[in-house]
């Protein structure tokens, strides 16, 4: 059967700031799929959705098409509600550990797809994997079976879920068009609603350490996910918030996990439970039960016994020790004051340096190796303090991590002005 278009053509479309319309779309993301379209072509036209932008139809028909690339989930046989929530990445983020047993432990099914870390923000997938026995991939049906039975599940996403944007991205990356609104909105929409979750809460970052340092453009981001996951009958809200310092005090794996523990212990650091309890409500507001007491989920250990479900029916001990790194080094304050500024994406770097994460996605990461802050934003150190220690197995990894955390920090007299963690909800 012969092409219904020219790819040439839709290229030039976009190059002149023209529209293209849902058919155009649906076509040129299934004959790329199949390799008709090559990929030199779908990167010129990938650059100029970069340079010119998508009308939100577009953006609509684009999502759709990688929809339909692959499979779509679907949990209604569950006979319960099924809500997700998405981070657009950060440096410290271990919300989704916490947070997918909590949720979960009120009756609500978490099928939480998620992925490895690449560049300096870590991956859930690799967080988990720092403890003995526990995997990553689960069938469709052991994941059924798991939300059915435990509540939550947190696992790799299967390749055949929108193929299209796995091809489409791994494209991008290569070709400088990753920072396109509109491609950032579809690629990760097309995931989250071909994985059949009823409701989506996203956690869209600003600042440093986050894929969009600028608030307007993530705000833009999150306006256009929400819109996307209502044309697609998913019930989706954002929450817009910081990252221009690390989340908690653990960077890396194993100790993130160990934080993430803390949390569900009724610890852990201010801002991680802070993150925590509000991206919880939103989902269980999403899901149907607004008046959920999340706190007492903490406190009274139901959050922590659905943890355990959770990590024993992937295969993972909760009760085995985690690793340790060989070698550490600690940083130490060089005088008095309040600790005024440490920069996430300096942070992420340096962890990601010590081994804690990975250039290349067949790269194994260490998962003993990260950062421990002693001191956070606004608290008061001495001269002598420690102010943070560096872990890793490899003593050669060192030297490049300090160099990422040369101007990271600041001690100075007075506590640094500082926004709120969660900045605004949308939608
Ligand atoms: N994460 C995704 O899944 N897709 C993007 O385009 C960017 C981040």
């Amino acid at each position: 059967m012969p092409e219904r278009f020219d790819a040439v053509d839709l290229i030039r479309e976009k190059r002149d700031h023209g529209e293209l319309s849902t058919e155009q779309i649906e076509w040129l993301v299934d004959a790329y799929t199949r390799g008709y379209v090559a990929d030199e072509q779908m990167a010129a036209w990938a650059m100029a959705v970069l340079l010119n932008g998508m009308a939100r139809r577009e953006i609509r028909d684009l999502t759709f098409a990688m929809i339909a690339s692959g499979e779509r989930m679907s949990f209604t046989g569950l006979g319960k509600p099924t809500v997700d929530k998405h981070s657009t990445g950060g440096v410290g983020d271990k919300i989704t550990l916490p947070l997918v047993p909590l949720v979960a432990s009120f009756g609500v099914a978490v099928p939480q797809l998620s992925g490895r870390g690449l560049g300096h923000t870590g991956g859930t997938l690799d967080k988990l994997e720092s403890i003995s026995g526990w995997r990553a991939s689960l069938s469709n049906d052991e994941l059924f079976a798991q939300l059915r039975d435990v509540g939550g599940a947190i696992c790799a996403a299967g390749a055949g879920l929108a193929p299209a944007d796995k091809k489409l991205y791994a494209l991008r990356d290569i070709t400088g068009t990753v920072e396109a609104i509109p491609l950032i909105a579809s690629s990760i929409m097309s995931k989250k609603i071909a994985e059949g979750t009823g409701a989506l809460v996203l956690d869209v970052k600003f600042g440093s350490g986050a894929f969009m340092r600028d608030v307007e453009k993530a705000r833009e981001l999150a306006r256009t996910m929400v819109e996307l996951g209502s044309d697609a009958g998913v019930a989706t809200s954002a929450l817009l918030t910081d990252m221009n310092a690390p989340l908690g005090r653990a960077i890396g794996n194993a100790n993130e996990v160990r934080e993430s523990v803390e949390v569900l212990a009724g610890g852990g650091p201010a801002d991680v439970v802070e993150l925590t309890l509000a991206l919880a409500r939103e989902m269980l507001r999403l899901a149907g039960k607004p008046d959920a007491d999340v706190e007492e989920a903490l406190r009274s250990g139901r959050a922590m016994d659905s943890w355990r479900s959770l990590i024993q029916a992937q295969g993972g001990d909760p009760d085995a020790p985690l690793p340790h790194a060989r070698e550490t080094h600690t940083v130490t304050a060089p005088r008095s004051g309040v600790v005024a500024r440490l920069d996430a994406l300096a942070f992420g770097v340096a962890a990601w340096r010590l081994g804690a994460g990975r250039a290349r996605q067949q790269d194994p990461v260490l998962h003993a190796a990260g950062i421990d802050l002693h001191a956070k934003l606004g608290d008061r150190v001495e001269k002598g303090d420690p102010l943070f220690t560096l872990s890793t197995d490899d003593p050669m990894r060192f030297e490049r991590a300090l160099e990422a955390l040369e101007r990271a920090w600041e001690i100075a007299d007075a506590a640094p002005q500082r926004g709120a963690l969660v900045l605004e909800r949308i939608g």
